[in-house]
């Protein structure tokens, strides 16, 4: 038995001498060492050996197994180091290659202004008036019947306005305060609600205009609302929305749609107030038109305005960011050029 311990032990390390991969080593342990292997068939017979017999050949058996054991992970060690280093080599990489540039894409500045000023007003106490109060595409009515606007007021002329084609008294609309209207008819005061959006008109191009631009209107009806709220309300946006304070000027003006009325001018960012292209050399950029609502608007929308008075503005987007990043030409927004949207 003990030479037949040995014979196994020879041909097993033989074995493992021949052995140049991981898997033969699998091979020759599950040939040898597992249950149903070799050494564990003799093993069996140590029972019917005598006493002593069983102390010394199972000393040895144990030994041989032990020894076997040790080859066999050794050259396993051995393998697995190589395969490793092969494969490392194999699939090395250059970590100081360049990588590949993925271009992030941003929110464009007008977009980013108007969520900005949306939500100014949002923390003022406004919420912003439903999609279907605000088309783009208006007509006549809303855009200035409705808004006090005289049939025979220059603002109608195809100079101004784009009528679409085809359709009697369809327009783009010039301005957001249609969206007055619409909220008016649908809802009781108190309203206070703002309208983001985009507007045309048949302007020339020029550093400060451009055929279409974006609006914010505002709106607030309720019981005692006077000039003084508009005032608090707008100067606060001001503040809020440049943070810090402006030089800032409440012009009187005119709107059909408001009595009394006045814009807002904000002191020119490119030349602080000594005149330039941008502000056509008065130093002011108009940022807005406000005042408080005709009571001829108030009456055709069925609110009685010995009961209600309210305040509304219309604010353009494009100034308010000109002047906050100064960006001395409004065509910029525009032509999509990205080394200026890159800045944002
Ligand atoms: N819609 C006017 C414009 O586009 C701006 C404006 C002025 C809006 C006075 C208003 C307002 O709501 O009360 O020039």
């Amino acid at each position: 038995m003990k030479s037949q311990l040995e014979n196994i032990y020879n041909s097993a390390k033989s074995d493992i001498e021949k052995a140049t991969t991981i898997a033969d080593i699998d091979d020759i342990r599950l040939k040898y060492l597992s249950r149903k292997g070799e050494f564990n068939s003799i093993k069996k017979g140590l029972k019917d050996l005598s006493e002593e017999d069983k102390r010394t050949v199972g000393a040895l058996a144990n030994q041989i197994t032990q020894d076997l054991e040790n080859l066999l992970k050794e050259k396993h060690d051995c393998f697995y180091q190589k395969e490793l280093n092969e494969k490392l080599q194999k699939d090395r990489i250059d970590i100081t290659l360049s990588g590949k540039y993925t271009p992030q894409g941003k929110v464009h500045p007008l977009t980013s202004t108007t969520n900005e000023i949306v939500s100014i007003f949002q923390s003022l106490g406004f919420s912003v008036a439903a999609p279907e109060f605000s088309p783009e595409v208006e007509t006549e009515y809303y855009n200035f019947d409705m808004l006090n606007v005289p049939k025979d007021h220059p603002a109608r002329d195809v100079q101004d306005t784009f009528y679409v084609k085809g359709l009697e008294g369809v327009v783009l609309r010039s301005q957001t305060s249609g969206a007055q209207i619409h909220v008016m008819e649908n809802q009781k005061p108190p309203i206070k609600i703002i309208a983001p959006g985009r507007v045309y008109r048949n302007e020339n191009i020029n550093a400060r205009k451009n055929n279409f631009f974006h609006q914010i209107e505002g709106l607030y009806v309720d019981k005692n609302i006077t000039f003084g709220d508009l005032k608090g309300v707008l100067n606060e946006f001001i503040r809020l929305y440049f943070g810090s304070a402006r030089p800032t000027r409440f012009r009187s003006s005119f709107f059909p749609f408001t009595e009394p009325s006045a814009e807002v001018d904000v002191q020119c960012i490119m030349c602080q107030g000594k005149g330039c292209r941008t502000c056509s050399g008065t130093g002011w950029l108009e940022v807005l038109g406000c005042g408080m609502v005709d009571t001829n608007v108030l009456k055709g929308v069925g609110i009685d305005p010995d009961v209600y008075t309210g305040f509304a503005f219309g604010m353009g987007v494009e100034r308010l960011a000109m002047l906050k990043y100064a960006i001395d030409d409004i065509r910029l927004f525009f032509n999509n050029d990205k080394r200026f949207l890159e800045q944002f």
